[in-house]
């Protein structure tokens, strides 16, 4: 892990106050830009999802990625896995019945939403998403999820974790991440 870890920092392109102040951005396409180091990340990702949540398709029997960029991990792993892929999105953007959730985030609210009927109570969710921040994403996700027909949270899982915005200690489920950064 440590050795990832190195490698990933290094090779990962990160911008100081975007998008706003104060913040550092990971930058996950500056992964995808390389085939090979993609899917060097992409098997340290499942691993470490192996070893802190479970097995596929027992731990957790479906993926449920975050807009936007637990778009880009989530269904990747979900066909390696060969288990369905649904997605959380921001307000507005689902057709059909939808179930909501409204969250607080460093700079003010937001609702994410999923579409009635994907989720019920055989369902054991991995939330998937880039990077863990203050944990305010996930835990409307989580939220969202346990609003659904008696579906379940098994866990959930980041590229990145920011240590120091503790995220993790907010967060009311496991969470698996490959890279730990201070802030
Ligand atoms: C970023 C990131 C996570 C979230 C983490 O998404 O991709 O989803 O913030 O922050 P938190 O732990 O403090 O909630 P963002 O909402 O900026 O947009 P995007 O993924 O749609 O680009
Ligand atoms: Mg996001």
């Amino acid at each position: 892990k440590a050795k990832i870890t190195e490698e990933v920092l290094s090779r990962t392109k990160f911008y100081k106050d975007f998008p706003r102040p104060g913040v550092s951005f990971m930058d996950l396409f500056s992964i995808t830009q390389d085939p090979a180091y993609f899917r060097k990340v992409l098997d340290a990702f499942k691993h470490v999802i192996e070893f802190e949540i479970g097995r596929p398709g027992e731990a957790f029997n479906i993926l449920v990625g975050l807009e936007a960029r637990g778009f880009v991990l989530g269904p990747i792993l979900a066909l390696e896995w060969g288990l369905p892929f649904a997605a959380i999105r921001k307000s507005g953007k689902l057709p059909g019945e939808t179930v909501k959730s409204s969250y607080e985030k460093e700079y003010g609210g937001d609702v994410v939403e999923i579409q009635k009927g994907i989720l019920g109570p055989e369902s054991k969710v991995l939330l998937i998403d880039d990077l863990l921040a203050t944990g305010g994403t996930l835990n409307a996700a989580g939220e969202l999820v346990r609003c659904c027909d008696g579906a379940k949270v098994a866990g959930s899982a980041c590229v990145f974790e920011i240590e120091g915005l503790k995220g993790r200690q907010k967060l009311t489920m496991n969470i698996a991440s490959v890279v730990m950064l201070r802030d």
